[in-house]
């Protein structure tokens, strides 16, 4: 029986993620500076998923835990905050508290966010009037969120649980072989 279109692509999209998988190792292996490998990464992701949904991903990056911009005073409590990072599509805003939009909330709640549509998400950050559906994944260190990968996509649904698991791995690798110096 041939499969239908959707079984082939969810297919193809489970073996785009075991390749990622081997890419991403293949790029930190001997190289451990952050930015690099972020970088690279946000280009792997990038290119690979566009090519492999033929969907219109059209922002893949990270923000990570930004050290500089503790809003603490003697009044009010620390709050921490997120920094643009490494990323390939459009400029993008530059800082994101904890708790505010897709990406501030999937870093408090240390869990993964995958909203089907933007615009039902309560507090979405709108960087880019054409996205519709976000996945954002949390990168953990030790317990803590050091900052979290962000795909944004022109279309409603477009990511699903196979994102969600390849994504999860993807971040896990990362934040195991990076030096973390300057985030945390
Ligand atoms: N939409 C995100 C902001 C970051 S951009 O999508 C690149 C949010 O709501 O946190």
């Amino acid at each position: 029986m041939t499969p239908n279109i959707t079984e082939s692509l969810a297919a193809s999209k489970t073996e785009f993620y075991q390749d990622l998988e081997e890419q991403v190792q293949a790029v930190v292996d001997g190289q451990r500076n952050w930015v690099t490998n972020l970088a690279n990464t946000s280009a792997l992701i990038y290119h690979g998923l566009r090519a492999v949904t033929g969907k219109p991903i059209n922002w893949v990056g990270f923000y990570l835990l930004d050290q500089d911009h503790a809003s603490s005073s003697s009044t009010t409590p620390r709050k921490d905050s997120l920094i643009l990072g490494p990323f390939q599509g459009k400029v993008a805003c530059t800082t994101i508290e904890f708790g505010r939009g897709v990406c501030g909330t999937a870093a408090q709640e240390n869990r993964t966010l995958l909203v089907k549509d933007v615009h039902e998400f309560p507090g979405h950050i709108a960087c880019d009037a054409a996205s519709n559906s976000e996945i954002v994944v949390p990168l953990e260190l030790d317990g803590r969120v050091i900052g979290v990968i962000d795909l944004d996509c022109e279309v409603v649904e477009g990511f699903d649980e196979v994102d969600q698991a390849g994504l999860e791995k993807v971040a896990k690798i990362l934040v195991q072989t990076c030096d973390w110096r300057g985030v945390v």
